[in-house]
């Protein structure tokens, strides 16, 4: 038997052995070749075998099959198990997937009761039960790397919760902001990642194992039994529906196409700070390259891939919706393709979030050129029109335009708000006194941003904490 990795070129002459009752002569090289998901669908091992435990103690429980070839099934499973870790099973293209590879060896190793496995069952109930355990496997692991990436950007919060660093609206100079503020956006982004994915998880924890091919069985299966020896809050009600349903994969690449853009918005953050122009923030050789040509290059190679991944986890996303959409009920060939996107997904996800947790540990704000940002671009101007509103009781428009004329004046004189005197802003609002330069600071400017998710230092603080708690 030829071996997945093997270039294949002989006709195979033998029919299939698990469907080929019906069939004299064994497909051609290119049908087993389209036909095959061998080559990826072996990640889903765990699955298929946790999978197969469940229903032969349930065929055994309800006399379907009798409880001896129950026993060699389980005893038969271990060893296959055994040799799929010690990297010793033999995949074979030729039985088409790991439901089949596994089956047909377990007959090999355990003869008669190995065929009664498949008593009650079909692959289309069987690969849709792998597939929503290895989704919620990949679930599980992924939702705890990102409340790592969250602990991560919580603590450096907490460590910058007074910085000062500019804010931007449109990449201009807005207002400032603290670097702690900054990092705790992602945060809330990220709880969001968080909440669709355990959303993605609680519609997706129903069996579809006993749905059969499309129409469920005669067999007297307990499919209650199943759904909870595998972890599922219960069966799936309409088998046409279970054994076609993939929205649990869409739902999970949708989670990580969202979430890969977040972590796409913080790479390119990280990429523009370490420019040298920007300069906000260092980092160290773990993370950056060299360029072979240019000896000073610092590249931040890591944020970039990390920017890049997005693509290909979007397009997972669009192209499994894809294939879905013109499937009529029930199952069809096509939704083996659900399989590789979604893997190739999870990979790239799980190793943006990693690569996330790195740089933002790893890297160092440059905090006095952080806090010379933050104070350039005439970015307490907001500051000084509040301060009319409040003080002078200026209606918020009149206020806006008497601090238009400010900035346009000290624009002309190169200096910043601060830099006028008290004669050039009585020029233009007789009411303006000496309080005023009070308000014109960053500190002052940051402490009054108390409203309630405003980047004041003491709201941050409290953020933070929030957030520490909650991830603990
Ligand atoms: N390898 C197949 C898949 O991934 C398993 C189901 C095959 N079912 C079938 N009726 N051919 O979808």
């Amino acid at each position: 038997m030829p071996l997945v990795t093997d270039a294949n070129d002989l006709p195979n002459t033998e029919a299939n052995m698990q469907w080929g009752g019906r069939f004299a002569a064994g497909p051609s090289v290119i049908m087993q070749e389209i036909n095959a998901s061998i080559g990826f669908d072996r990640k889903m091992w765990r699955q298929d075998i946790a999978g197969s435990r469940a229903h032969a103690a349930m065929l055994a429980r309800q006399g379907i099959i009798a409880q001896d070839d129950a026993a060699s099934i389980t005893a038969g499973l271990d060893q296959i198990t055994a040799e799929i870790e010690a990297g010793r099973f033999p995949f074979t293209t030729d039985l088409e997937d790991i439901h089949m590879n596994i089956e047909a060896r377990l007959t090999d190793r355990i003869g008669e009761a190995g065929k009664r496995l498949h008593t009650g069952r079909s692959r289309n109930d069987q690969v849709a039960t792998d597939f929503r355990l290895w989704v919620r496997d990949a679930i599980d692991g992924i939702d705890g790397q990102i409340a790592d990436v969250m602990r991560v950007l919580a603590a450096r919060a907490a460590e910058h919760a007074a910085d000062p660093m500019p804010g931007f609206t449109h990449l201009q100079t807005a207002q400032p902001v603290t670097f702690g503020h900054h990092m705790l956006a992602y945060v809330e982004m990220l709880a969001r990642d968080r909440g669709r994915l355990a959303d993605c998880r609680r519609r997706l924890n129903e069996c579809p194992l006993g749905s059969a091919a499309l129409a469920g069985t005669s067999f007297p299966l307990d499919r209650d039994m199943t759904a909870h020896a595998l972890g599922f809050d219960r069966p799936t009600a309409n088998s046409l529906d279970a054994v076609s349903d993939r929205d649990f994969a869409l739902e999970f690449l949708s989670a990580s196409a969202i979430s890969s853009m977040h972590l796409s918005r913080l790479a390119e953050e990280i990429i523009i700070w370490c420019s040298a122009p920007y300069g906000f923030i260092r980092l160290s050789d773990a993370f950056t390259t060299g360029s072979s040509i240019m000896p000073q290059k610092r590249n931040p190679d890591a944020a970039e891939l990390v920017r890049a991944k997005t693509g290909r986890v979007t397009g997972a996303l669009v192209g499994l919706l894809t294939v879905m959409k013109g499937l009529p009920l029930a199952y069809a060939k096509d939704m083996q393709e659900d399989k590789e996107p979604v893997f190739d997904a999870a990979d790239a996800w799980t190793l943006s979030l990693a690569a996330t947790a790195g740089m933002v540990r790893d890297m160092t704000p440059n905090l006095a050129r952080l806090r010379e940002f933050a104070g350039s671009g005439f970015a307490t101007a907001t500051d000084l029109a509040d301060w009319l509103v409040r003080v002078l009781k200026l209606p918020f428009r009149t206020a806006h335009h008497v601090t238009g004329r400010l900035v346009a004046l000290a624009e002309g004189r190169g200096v910043d708000l601060a830099g006028l005197s008290l004669a050039d802003m009585q020029g233009v609002e007789p009411g303006i006194t000496q309080e005023i330069f009070g308000v014109l600071t960053v500190e002052a400017s940051v402490a009054s941003r108390v409203s309630y998710g405003g980047t004041a230092p003491a709201n941050v603080a409290k953020q933070a904490r929030r957030w520490t708690e909650a991830l603990a």
